[in-house]
């Protein structure tokens, strides 16, 4: 991972840059540009438009680290509005959620992971009632071996829960020839989290052939491969084993983030690929947003200007 990139994340969970990012007055913008908006109304009004231009969702309510179970709550009970919402709205034949764990109550002490699994089992009833589905997205590699459990346990009574992999990770390829059953939905992603490098390849093109090694064994398995990348190439490689396998479009689908390469979702959907956008919203999207800063070196300009910017 180049090292700027790294100090960024790592720098990111002190606080100090947390209150000179979110008051710097550039900051609106480039928020905007990744994250739907504040309220459930924002994330149903970007839905529709990016269902009106033949994509799928899976919409995330920012929020993670949560360190009180009151907030846990609040974050589990703002799931199930939405999802009552998106039943409402005619939305959830198109667009499914994601959950974070850690915003959940994986975080909360010795209890943790029970309180998130149980948090967790609301939000997989209510996708259940409205007809949708939840997908568990991963966190830092800490984070990995509690959250896998997590998702075995949930697919006990929700089989359709999604699993996220993480390609930067060396355990990766293996948990992905153990994930690859029948009906399993499995998205893989290069990973975004500062990662040490005992557990994690560090260079970029390192976490790319671990990328694709890992697209093999899900496009040949019998699970349903979420490919979650911006990539150009891996996109294509995607496709080109989905047909070596001979898959259906249907057999497997391809992700992006909101505000990323959207003519690029647009052309893929054209194409009549299943085209996922995630599409985050809510009030606590500094995490999130520092992650997609990171990700491309002209971003980094941004936090310059903040830092020059903060009197
Ligand atoms: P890469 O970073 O190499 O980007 C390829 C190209 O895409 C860039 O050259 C650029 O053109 C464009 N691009 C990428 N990021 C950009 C940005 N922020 N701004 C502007 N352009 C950008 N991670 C994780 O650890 N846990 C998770 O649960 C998830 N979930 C998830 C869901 C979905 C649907 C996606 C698409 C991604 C994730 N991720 C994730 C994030 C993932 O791990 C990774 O950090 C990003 O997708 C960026 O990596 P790429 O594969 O796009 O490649």
């Amino acid at each position: 991972m180049p090292v700027l990139r790294e100090a960024l994340l790592r720098v990111s969970r002190s606080g100090a840059l947390k209150s000179v990012i979110t008051r710097a007055p550039i900051t609106k913008g480039v928020v905007e540009r990744y994250v739907a908006g504040e309220t459930t109304e924002d994330a149903l009004r970007v839905t529709r438009t990016l269902a009106d231009a033949n994509l799928t969702v899976t919409i995330d309510h920012l929020g993670e680290d949560t360190t009180k179970v009151a907030q846990a709550t609040a974050t589990t009970e703002a799931y199930l509005e939405l999802l009552a919402r998106l039943s409402d709205a005619g939305l959830a034949d198109i667009a499914e959620v994601s959950v974070k764990l850690s915003a959940i109550g994986q975080q909360l002490g010795a209890e943790g992971e029970s309180i998130a699994t149980e948090n967790a089992r609301l939000i997989c009833a209510a996708a259940a009632e409205a007809g949708t589905t939840v997908t568990i997205d991963m966190e830092d590699h800490t984070t990995t071996d509690s959250t896998l459990f997590v998702v075995r346990a949930l697919r006990r009574d929700y089989p359709w829960v999604g699993a996220v992999l993480q390609a930067y990770l060396f355990r990766t390829e293996d948990d992905c020839r153990e994930l690859a059953t029948e009906g399993s939905r499995i998205r893989l992603c290069k990973g975004a989290y500062a990662e040490p490098d005992s557990v994690a390849y560090a260079d970029a093109a390192e976490v790319d052939k671990a990328y694709v090694r890992c697209l093999k064994i899900l496009m040949a398995g019998a699970g349903y491969p979420m490919v979650a990348t911006h990539d150009p190439r891996l996109v294509e490689i995607a496709v080109a084993l989905a047909e070596r396998e001979q898959r259906a479009k249907d057999t497997f689908e391809l992700q992006m983030l909101y505000g990323i390469r959207p003519s690029e979702q647009a052309r893929l959907a054209k194409l009549g690929h299943t085209v996922r956008v995630y599409v985050p919203y809510g009030t606590d999207w500094y995490g999130y947003l520092v992650r997609r800063l990171a990700e491309k070196p002209a971003n980094m300009r941004f936090f310059a200007h903040s830092l020059v910017s903060r009197s």
